[in-house]
């Protein structure tokens, strides 16, 4: 998904996109070669992703374009330029970032060509940037989530000058078709929305990811019939909140129209999504799905919460009941389907009975498995400022028993398929026994089976012979 341009690189650079950055690749690609000519090697990049889905998705089109300038892609341990993607839903994905720089640093001492890039949600955080400017000034290049299609002109720029930072506080643009280089040949995600509007009041992505914004359908689609052509069959659509997909388009369109769409692509042959607010998961998508042998039987459903005190507290906007009556709509629609969810425990004012209320809910949705998070404040977020915090031990506390309940729950669901039969997409080799490979089920639970690397992208019909905890030891049926 890139187009080879020529400009004349004399001539100041064109403004409008995506030729820009096209133009900046190619004067990229004689800086590259300039400087693997002295040192005698190809240079190498590598790019680290810290966080969600939203994250990996745009790691991979920092990688498309450093591909098309000219590196080679490298690790973390040895590159000539390490890109740090970062994440800052929670304090300890910050602290995390600072301790990699700090490794980064020492290398860059006996390697003083190399270059350091951070990016991503930490880097709207303005006390972050100021930091990175005053105590960090071995680092080259610092942008924000809103700019990342710039990434050809800013690294241009860092050939010329030692620090270049550039952070936009909001964007209203979307820049199509720039180069992608995707993490695996046959499953691809692809974003379908961008920001969030929800302002759940313990939570940073609203005012780093900034204002909700939605891509055309035409953009989606022509990219899902590229990668269907490119070989890709599975489809993972991106968005902060997918369910409110389309507000704010000039034609009107609902998420379950757009899945309608994604399904007549020819080639597709699995798409989830991720991630849906309850509030806003509508009866026309659960119609949609249950109606559909290609939307995967897989619904991550974040609950936050069983207490509707603390929802109402987190702006959540549903309560105990209307979720639960949720997933019994779900249930009854497709008895199958595999519910996931987020899960956080202490959040400010949480008393041992909303505690209690979230650990009925588990035990009454039986989710298939679950993220859980201990509360982390947030600077600049409404619940920072609750007054009455939640103590560590407390909180500590709950975690460990909420993550006990989840752990049983998820064996037990695991357990009840093992011995049925299922079809799995292989997605890789396994990483301990070479004789076998590791798929993915329409449900999203994992399997490993014996393979070898000519069954990667490929759909194999198996037997969930053995339950091991969360997966699956296969037995292959064709
Ligand atoms: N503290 C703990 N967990 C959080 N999440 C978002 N913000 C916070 C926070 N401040 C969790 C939510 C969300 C997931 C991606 O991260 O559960 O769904
Ligand atoms: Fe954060 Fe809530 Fe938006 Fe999810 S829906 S990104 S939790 S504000």
């Amino acid at each position: 998904m890139s187009e080879n341009r020529t400009f004349d690189l004399t001539q100041a650079p064109p403004v409008e996109e995506p030729a820009r950055q096209y133009y900046y690749m190619e004067k990229l690609r004689g800086l590259v070669a300039d400087q693997s000519k002295e040192l005698g090697r190809p240079l190498t990049a590598s790019v680290v992703t810290f966080g969600c889905q939203m994250n990996a998705r745009d790691s991979e089109k920092l990688k498309g374009i450093l591909r098309e300038a000219g590196y080679q892609e490298g690790s973390e341990e040895d590159a000539d330029f390490v890109i740090y993607n970062t994440c800052t839903v929670r304090e300890n994905a910050n602290n995390k970032v600072y301790g990699r720089l700090g490794q980064a640093q020492s290398r860059k001492r006996n390697h003083p060509w190399m270059k350091i890039a951070l990016c991503g949600c930490m880097m709207q955080e303005p006390e972050e940037v100021e930091k990175i400017k005053k105590s960090y000034r071995f680092v080259n290049l610092v942008f924000g989530t809103h700019n990342i299609y710039k990434f050809a002109e800013l690294l241009a720029r860092t050939f010329d000058e030692k620090m270049v930072v550039d952070v936009w506080k909001e964007t209203d643009q979307i820049v199509e078709n720039l180069p992608v280089e995707r993490k695996y040949a046959f499953k691809s995600g692809v974003n379908i929305m961008f920001g969030c509007n929800n302002f759940c009041s313990y939570c940073i992505v609203p005012y780093v990811r900034g204002r909700e914004r939605s891509r055309r359908p035409e953009e989606i689609i022509a990219e899902i019939k590229k990668l269907a052509d490119d070989g890709v069959t599975e489809i993972m659509l991106l968005g902060q909140n997918v369910n409110s997909y389309g507000r704010g388009l000039p034609q009107e369109i609902s998420f379950a129209q757009l899945l309608r769409q994604v399904e007549a692509v020819p080639g597709i042959r699995r798409i989830r999504f991720m991630t849906s607010h309850p509030k806003d998961l509508s009866r026309e998508l659960i119609e949609t799905m249950a109606a559909s042998d290609k939307i995967c039987r897989h619904l991550h459903l974040p609950l936050q919460s069983g207490s509707s005190r603390i929802l109402k507290r987190m702006n959540r906007k549903y309560d105990k009941e209307q979720y639960l009556r949720l997933v019994e709509d779900i249930r009854r629609a497709m008895p199958d389907i595999a519910l996931t969810t987020d899960i956080i425990v202490g959040f400010p004012g949480e008393t041992e009975e909303d505690f209690l209320e979230t650990m009925d809910v588990v035990r009454r949705v039986e989710y298939d498995s679950a993220f859980t998070f201990l509360y982390s404040k947030r600077s600049g977020t409404p619940a920072a400022s609750f007054e009455d915090q939640v103590p560590e031990d407390v909180a500590k506390d709950r975690f460990d028993r909420l993550l006990a309940l989840v752990q049983e729950i998820g064996r037990k669901k695991a357990k009840a398929l093992e011995s049925s039969e299922a079809v799995a997409l292989v997605e890789e080799k396994n990483a301990q026994d070479p004789a076998m490979v590791t798929g993915r089920l329409d449900n999203n639970s994992v399997v490993h089976l014996k393979g070898s690397e000519a069954d990667i992208g490929h759909y194999i019909p198996v037997r969930l012979a053995e339950c091991r905890g969360f997966y699956y030891i296969g037995e292959r049926l064709s």
